[in-house]
């Protein structure tokens, strides 16, 4: 990706030196490594050299996904500049969190759904070191989750760990990506196999519990009594369930079933008017009231990073269009100049932070 991105540029380059007159250069048609490299540098700006942190003082999950964006840059691009700063935040944040020293470490938190987080970084991790150890903490991550499985509304992990309340959307989409994602990576035959077991259980009780409701989109959550509880239509819960699908669909015989439900829900956010601006820029229901809180501002890279994943796996790649407009609307719209974006990708730039800046770096990386 990388070189067949910089070529056509290098060679675009060659040929407007050699002419005389100088023609005006075309808005860009595809995002380039320096736009994404200017982006990432910024999102360092934020990076705490002490705890490894991507801003202290934000909520500790948003480190979790602005490394996630960071190894996705790293395995995309093979260049190995931020690996040094990666290594730091997992060798700092693996150890006890000082709020839940119970868990015990190795990215064992407070919500399940934090856990999850660290956890497919770490799968991805093992994509580009091979390195076996990043395996055998997501292992451990994913049985910390199974346990707090439970029978009530038929299946699934609950949210908060010391209340033991909520059976939500983000927290089962997560491990239902992080259990296939083991089945895929698990050399031990019976390992991978008890996880694909994990996974396949999950997706049947995700589909049947309620909470994609009748537009093809997912709820926040299910209430006590186990029906949708027609909570905020996020687009991360769109999102990680797409990135979820498509390692089922590689652990489970490429099934084409999980396939056709991951494209329903890519499809319906495409052509929802609540999720796309009415020039088909994505938008978080936030955004218009300007509510959203920095977990919030996160969310839509993480739909975007999750669609490119299913784009890999779907014929004739048909969303690869639908993320370049987006990172080429955030480009031209959300930037400041010195390539900080806001969460508006239609624009106004706004404030930005962690989660915008995240958001914009995995959104730009799945462009590239
Ligand atoms: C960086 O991390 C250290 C250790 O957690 C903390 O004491 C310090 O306040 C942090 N710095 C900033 C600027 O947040
Ligand atoms: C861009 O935004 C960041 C954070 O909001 C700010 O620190 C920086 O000064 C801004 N740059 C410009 C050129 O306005």
């Amino acid at each position: 990706m990388f070189w067949s991105c910089l070529y056509p540029i290098a060679l675009l380059g060659l040929l407007t030196t050699s002419t005389s007159a100088k023609p005006v250069p075309p808005p860009p048609s595809h995002i380039n490594i320096l736009q994404v490299d200017s982006a990432l540098h910024s999102l360092f700006s934020y990076y705490n050299t002490t705890d490894g942190r991507f801003d202290t003082s934000a909520s500790w999950w948003l480190t979790g996904n602005a490394l996630t964006g960071v190894i996705e840059y790293t395995a995309k691009t093979g260049n190995p500049r931020y690996m040094p700063q990666i290594l730091k935040t997992i060798e700092q944040q693996k150890k006890p969190l000082p709020w839940w020293p119970s868990g015990g470490g190795i990215f064992r938190a407070d919500s399940t759904d934090d856990t999850g987080w660290y956890a497919l970084a770490m799968l991805r991790m093992f994509d580009i070191t091979r390195d076996t150890k990043y395996l055998q903490y997501a292992v451990l991550d994913a049985e910390y989750l199974q346990s707090f499985g439970s029978d009530k509304c038929g299946g699934g992990i609950i949210w908060d760990i010391p209340s033991r309340t909520y059976k939500n959307a983000i927290s089962n989409e997560l491990y239902l990506s992080l259990s296939a994602g083991l089945a895929n990576r698990l050399e031990d035959k019976k390992q991978a196999q008890k996880w694909l077991d994990v996974a396949t259980k999950q997706y049947s009780w995700f589909v049947k519990s309620g909470m994609i409701n009748s537009q093809n989109l997912i709820n926040d959550g299910l209430t006590d009594g186990c029906v949708n509880n027609a909570g905020d239509e996020w687009s991360y819960n769109q999102g990680v369930i797409l990135g979820g699908l498509t390692e089922l669909y590689k652990a489970d015989k490429g099934k084409k079933e999980y396939l056709d439900l991951a494209q329903k829900i890519a499809d319906a956010v495409i052509a929802s008017s609540s999720f796309n601006s009415a020039s088909g820029v994505l938008v978080d229901k936030c955004e218009a009231p300007g509510t959203c809180n920095t977990d919030e501002d996160a969310f839509k890279g993480i739909f975007v990073r999750n669609l490119a994943k299913l784009d890999q796996v779907v014929p004739g790649g048909k969303y690869a269009r639908y993320i370049q407009k987006q990172a080429l609307a955030a480009y031209g719209s959300a930037r400041n100049g010195t390539d900080f974006y806001g969460v508006q990708w239609t624009g106004p730039v706004g404030q930005a932070n962690v989660g915008t800046q995240g958001s914009a770096v995995s959104l730009l990386v799945a462009a590239l």
